[in-house]
C-alpha cells in the first residue's frame, strides 16, 4: 500500500506542478451545495465521453453507509452498435476517478476500447472524488463524511457498484482494477465475496502487499505522514491540491536523496510510455481527494507489509491484532489476470511475488500472469501502447471467461 500512498503522492506531484493553476481556479473548494449538480448532466459523460462521439449514461449508486456514487455507462460502440458482450466494471486507483480510463485518445484509453469491442462498459467513482461527494445525510464539510479507509471501500463501495451493474444488466460482469482498485478487489475475493457476480477480474499494477515499495520518495512520504498522523487526521479530507499536502510534498523533496525533478516518475517508477503532451489534460482532472484516514492506513501498510484492516491507532475492532485479508483464500477457480511491470515502484515485483506465492494453488487455466519489464505504475492506464501491451491480451482473457 505504500504503493498507493506513492500513487497518491505521484498525483500530488502533478499537483505541485499545477498548484498555481489549481489555487487560482479553486478546483477543490468544498461546497456542500455543489453535490446536487454533480448528479446532473454536467458529469463525466458530458465532459469526457460524449465529446468523443460515444453514448453515455450517468447513474448513481447509494452505498449501505449512505454515500452516493456516480457511475457512468457506455452501452454502445462509437459506431452506434449496441454492446453484445458482457458488462465490464472499471475501478480506478487512489486519488483518481473514472476519468482515469478516458484521458488518452479513444484508440488508447481502455473505456473507449472496450466499448468499441462490444463490451457494455461501466465506470465507478470512489466516495470523496469530484463526482461522488453526495451522501444521504452528510456533506463533505462534516468530519463524519471522511471517517473511512479502504476497508469501507471493500465493505461498501465495491459491493454496491458490482451489485448495481449486475442488477441493471442481469449478467455477471468482468472487473478491471488498477492499483487501489486491485487491492479492494483482492480483499473482497479473499473473503470469498462478490465472486458469484463477477466472471473474471483483470488486475493491473496489482497490490496485495506493500512491504517492498521501491520508491525512496514513497518511503519518505509514508514516514513523514505517519509521524504526524494526528495533525493529518485533523484535516479529514486529504485534498491533493490543498496547502497541507503541497507543503508535505515540498518537505519530502527537500530531504537528501530525494529527486523531485519528475514527481510522477519519482513516486510511480520510470514510466516508459506516457504522452507528455497529455499532462495538462491529466492535471485538469486529477488528482482527487480521499480521506486522510485512508492515506494513513495505506502508509501503515507500506511500513508493515501486511494487508490488514486499519491499525490499533484508529481501530474499532476492539482487538489487539487487526484482521488480515488472507490472499490464499481467494477461490482457486476464480479467473484472474494479473498484469505487472518491472519498473513499477508501487506494485513492486517482490510484493507481486509474495502474492503469486499466496495463490500458487490457483488452477493454472484460471490464472494469467503478464509481466512487462519496461512498464511502471502509470503506464498501465496512460501508456500510449497499453492497448497492444495490456488491453488486447485482457480482452482475449475475457473471451475465455
Ligand atoms: C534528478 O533527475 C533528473 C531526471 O530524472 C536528472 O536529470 C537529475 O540529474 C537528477 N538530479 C540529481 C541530483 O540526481
Ligand atoms: C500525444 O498527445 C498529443 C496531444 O493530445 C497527440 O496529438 C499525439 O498524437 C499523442 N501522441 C501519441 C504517441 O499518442
Ligand atoms: C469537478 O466537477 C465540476 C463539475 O461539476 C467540474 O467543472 C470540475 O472541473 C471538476 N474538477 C475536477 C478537478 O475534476
Ligand atoms: C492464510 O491462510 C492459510 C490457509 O488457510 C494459512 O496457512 C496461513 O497461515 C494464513 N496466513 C495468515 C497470515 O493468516
Amino acid at each position: 500500500m505504500a504503493n498507493t500512498l506513492i500513487e497518491l503522492i505521484l498525483v500530488i506531484a502533478f499537483c505541485v506542478l499545477a498548484a498555481g493553476a489549481a489555487a487560482r481556479t479553486k478546483l477543490y473548494s468544498i461546497d456542500g451545495g455543489r453535490e446536487d449538480e454533480m448528479l446532473g448532466i454536467d458529469g463525466i459523460c458530458k465532459s469526457m465521453v460524449e465529446p468523443q462521439g460515444y453514448i453515455c449514461r450517468e447513474h448513481t449508486v447509494t452505498t449501505k453507509d449512505g454515500y452516493i456514487l456516480s457511475v457512468q455507462r457506455m452501452p454502445k460502440a462509437r459506431s452506434g452498435k449496441t454492446a453484445d458482450k458482457p458488462p465490464v466494471l472499471l475501478q480506478h486507483g487512489l486519488m483518481m476517478d473514472a476519468i482515469t480510463w478516458l484521458l488518452n485518445a479513444p484508440d488508447q484509453s481502455l473505456a473507449f476500447i472496450l466499448a468499441d469491442n462490444g463490451y457494455d462498459v461501466w465506470i465507478a467513482n470512489t466516495r470523496g472524488t469530484n463526482y461522488s461527494r453526495g451522501h444521504t445525510s452528510l456533506t463533505p464539510n462534516d468530519p463524519a463524511y471522511w471517517e473511512w479507509s479502504w476497508d469501507e471501500l471493500v465493505a461498501y463501495d465495491l459491493p454496491a457498484c458490482v451489485q448495481f451493474v449486475h442488477d441493471q444488466t442481469g449478467q455477471k460482469l468482468h472487473y478491471v482494477g488498477h492499483s487501489l482498485g486491485t487491492l479492494i478487489a483482492f480483499a473482497a475475493f479473499s473473503q470469498k465475496k462478490l465472486v458469484d457476480m463477477i466472471r473474471s477480474a483483470a488486475l493491473l499494477s496489482p497490490i496485495a502487499h506493500l512491504g517492498q515499495m521501491s520508491s525512496p520518495l514513497g518511503k519518505t512520504a509514508a514516514d513523514a505522514f505517519i509521524a504526524e498522523d494526528l495533525y493529518w487526521l485533523g484535516l479529514r479530507e486529504f485534498a491533493p491540491r490543498g496547502e497541507a499536502v503541497v507543503k508535505l510534498l515540498e518537505d519530502i523533496c527537500q530531504q537528501p536523496g530525494n529527486n523531485c525533478s519528475n514527481l510522477m516518475n519519482s513516486f510511480t517508477g520510470p514510466n516508459c510510455c506516457l504522452n507528455s503532451s497529455r499532462t495538462n489534460v491529466f492535471l485538469e482532472h486529477e488528482p482527487q481527494s480521499t480521506a486522510t484516514k485512508n492515506m494513513i492506513h495505506i502508509a501503515q501498510m507500506a511500513r508493515k507489509g501486511t494487508i490488514a484492516n486499519e491499525d490499533e491507532n484508529m481501530n474499532h475492532y476492539g482487538q489487539p491484532t487487526p484482521p488480515v485479508y488472507n490472499m490464499t483464500n481467494i477461490p482457486n477457480d476464480f479467473p484472474l489476470l494479473l498484469s505487472y511491470g518491472g519498473k513499477d515502484y508501487l506494485s513492486d515485483v517482490n510484493d507481486v511475488q509474495i502474492l503469486l506465492d499466496n495463490i500458487k494453488d490457483h488452477h493454472s487455466d484460471k490464472l494469467v500472469v503478464q509481466y512487462r519489464e519496461d512498464y511502471a505504475h502509470a503506464d498501465f492506464v496512460f501508456g500510449v501502447d497499453a492497448k497492444q501491451v495490456v488491453y488486447d491480451p485482457m480482452m482475449a482473457f475475457f473471451k475465455l471467461n
